[in-house]
């Protein structure tokens, strides 16, 4: 009996020192190349028509089996720790579906501007999914993945694979596209966030006076044509953001003059603002001029598909079980 007692106890103590399988993934963040808003939808949706471009600009996020419960960190003291926070949304809805999910624990790294219209919230929540997926051996698959990316925002589903895609509807019927030629950016974030619903909203009051090129867009993707899909981008919110915010319509203009190459686009429902490049040098020497202490500026480019395939950097498994 003292035996089977001692054996018990080994086997606990066993337990608790081996490691718990987890995952670490990188959480890309996106832009939009072309933006434009082609009317109302029910529900108080708008019906877009965006490219959408993953960057390399990332968060980590790791996921850890627990016995029980949803439990997430993050190094950035601003986010939400609970169920506001769409990463813990993610888990939650994977876990009502597969009774295998116990608890988690989710760590997140920020390094994507918060409430900046690069959809750091999205691609997080879209990581969880991947994450507990490969995790738990769900094997969800393409389509069952972006049917739960849909339900929790209209960026989530790109920010499965975010390449380059052409989102229609709310931002969720994607088309995959030619990724491009590549390209340098500098993302500059100002000292403020933006609500992506009063950008929206605030749509009707104003005049839309320039509308982006699609077709020119997508030919120039399909060409690699730097040049041409410069001159195709544009994003109809900034005609709204800029009537809400004065300041970034003279900041677009700043950040255009000194070094002069590509346009300057803002991100999504911004308020970043995008400058494109095809030289890493100019793009250097912008982020240099437009440093701290002004706002955060930070140096990224286009993502390709080799990154992509290698967003998984840890799959540490137990029993016996080994990730690719
Ligand atoms: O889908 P998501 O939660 O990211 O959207 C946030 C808000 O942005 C919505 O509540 C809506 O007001 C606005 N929105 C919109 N049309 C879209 C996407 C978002 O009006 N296509």
């Amino acid at each position: 009996e003292y035996a089977a007692l001692l054996r018990r106890r080994k086997a606990i103590t066993e337990r608790k020192e081996a490691p718990m399988p987890k995952v670490t993934l990188k959480a890309f963040a996106k832009i939009n190349l072309t933006l434009d808003v082609l009317g109302e939808m029910a529900g108080g949706y708008h019906s877009l028509e965006t490219i959408f471009r993953g960057i390399h600009l990332y968060d980590l996020v790791t996921m850890e089996k627990k016995d029980r419960g949803i439990h997430l960190e993050c190094d950035k003291e601003e986010l939400p720790l609970g169920p506001e926070n769409l990463a813990w949304q993610a888990a939650e809805l994977l876990q009502k579906d597969f009774p295998v999910i116990g608890g988690i624990n989710i760590k997140i790294v920020k390094r994507i501007p918060v409430a900046a219209g690069l959809a750091g919230g999205s691609t997080d929540a879209a990581a969880v999914l991947l994450g507990l997926d490969r995790l738990f051996h769900l094997q969800l698959g393409r389509q069952k993945l972006s049917e739960y990316a849909e339900r929790l925002g209209s960026d989530v589903p790109f920010c499965l694979y975010p390449l380059a895609a052409l989102g229609r509807s709310r931002g969720e019927l994607l088309e995959e596209l030619p990724e491009g030629s590549e390209m340098w950016l500098v993302l500059v974030k100002p000292p403020f966030g933006l609500s992506t619903g009063e950008i929206f909203d605030h749509l009707s009051q104003v005049e839309i006076s320039r509308r982006p090129d699609l077709s020119g867009a997508l030919k120039a993707l399909e060409e690699g044509s730097f040049g041409e899909l410069c001159a195709a981008m544009g994003n109809v919110l900034e005609a709204s953001a800029f009537d809400l915010q004065p300041k970034l319509a003279e900041w677009k203009r700043d950040l255009a003059g000194p070094v002069g190459t590509g346009p300057v686009v803002m991100a999504g429902s911004g308020p970043t603002l995008v400058a494109f490049f095809d030289s890493e040098e100019k793009a250097r020497q912008l982020a240099a001029q437009w440093g701290q202490p002004r706002w955060d500026v930070l140096l990224s480019k286009t993502l390709t598909r080799q990154e992509l395939e290698k967003r998984f950097i840890l799959t540490e498994e137990t029993e016996g079980e080994r990730g690719e």
